[in-house]
């Protein structure tokens, strides 16, 4: 017997919709906002009422897509959360209705938990024990992942998240939203020439707020010297920013592994489709003698794949949520 199961994700801007058969993703359908670009942020009502438009088209094309039926599906998974109010409740209820008028289960999955779960989509993929690094624009944290259901944050941000850290970097600089990729794109273009501090935090957490601290004075100060500073050396102000955030992943990531002595190692999450991390990641990787795993490009960022793996195993454990499931916007 197949195993096919529907995934839904909208606890952001993006409505998602992926099915799986039998562990294998066989759509994966994103619906994205533009719109919240224009406002500097996603603006919460704005995204409940774009994932009411885009949720029936969005499941109709991953279905159509997988040449899965409705009828044919065996659950229907659904992110509970973290994330907005707004747009959780519009991926659960019409979850809920769905599970509710095919009679099959519904499964809940939680926002995070399917981030790094996106690291078991495709091949090679990590043993456990496993050193998970979660950077995304809610998130940071380095978790030990001796098993599925078995996970123990060991790391995580006392302030920003690293996306975060981007986003908000780049709206001092003047760029849209969301900032991550863009100064990903223009660090490619320049070379970390400008000097910013590395936070001194012990153990294993991080900190961010200083660094958008330390980023901000260092802007106002040369735009006293020259009022286009910042247009004219945007390369190499993003490729130094960069340098620096992935410097405080990467290194909170070789002490973790140093402590535990594991060399299973991982990053996922949005920022983990940064060029410049993945690539220190592998650099680091190689030095240490680790085994290093990144999602592929399209199930780094919110998606609906990761939901969809996630719901797979959940379902091989048959834990099913029950129809009075809400939206739980802190997870
Ligand atoms: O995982 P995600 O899509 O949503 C959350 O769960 O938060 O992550 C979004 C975050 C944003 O802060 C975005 O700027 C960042 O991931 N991001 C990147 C890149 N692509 C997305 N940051 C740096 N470089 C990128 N290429
Ligand atoms: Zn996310």
């Amino acid at each position: 017997m197949s195993i096919k199961i529907l995934a839904i994700e909208s606890s952001c801007d993006d409505t998602g919709a992926s099915v799986i058969v039998d562990g294998k993703i066989k759509s994966n359908v994103i619906a994205n906002q533009q719109i919240h670009a224009l406002y500097g942020g996603v603006v919460p009502e704005v995204a409940s009422r774009k994932h009411q438009i885009n949720i029936v088209p969005t499941i109709d094309t991953a279905l159509k897509n997988a040449g899965v039926q409705k009828h044919e599906l065996d659950a229907v998974a659904v992110v509970s959360g973290p994330g907005l109010m707004g747009s959780l409740i519009v991926g659960v209820t019409f979850a809920k209705t769905l599970a509710f008028s095919l009679n099959i289960p519904l499964i809940e999955i939680n926002h995070h938990r399917a981030h790094v779960m996106a690291l078991f989509i495709d091949d090679p993929k990590p043993e456990f024990p496993l050193l998970a690094m979660t950077v995304s624009g809610g998130h940071t944290q380095i978790s030990i992942m001796r098993d599925f259901n078995d996970v123990e944050v060991i790391g995580k941000t006392l302030d920003d998240a690293a996306g975060e850290a981007f986003d908000k970097t780049g709206k001092l600089l003047g760029l849209d939203y969301p900032a991550g990729p863009i100064i990903d794109k223009y660090s490619q273009k320049g070379k970390p020439v400008f000097e910013f501090p590395e936070p001194s935090i012990k153990g294993l957490d991080f900190s961010f707020s200083g660094l958008k601290t330390a980023i901000l004075y260092f802007v106002q100060k040369e735009k006293k010297k020259d009022p286009d500073f910042v247009k004219n050396n945007i390369y190499d102000i993003c490729a130094s920013v960069q340098d620096r955030i992935v410097s405080i992943l990467i290194n909170k990531l070789v002490k973790a592994s140093k402590l535990t002595g594991i060399k299973e190692v991982a990053i996922a999450g949005g920022v983990s489709a940064n060029s410049g991390l993945r690539k220190e990641l592998q650099k680091k990787g190689k030095e240490l003698g680790w085994n290093t795993y990144i999602p592929a490009f399209a199930y780094c960022t919110d998606n609906a794949a990761m939901v969809a793996i996630t719901a797979h195993y959940k379902y091989l454990e048959e834990d099913f949520a029950d129809l009075l499931l809400s939206p739980k916007p802190r997870g």
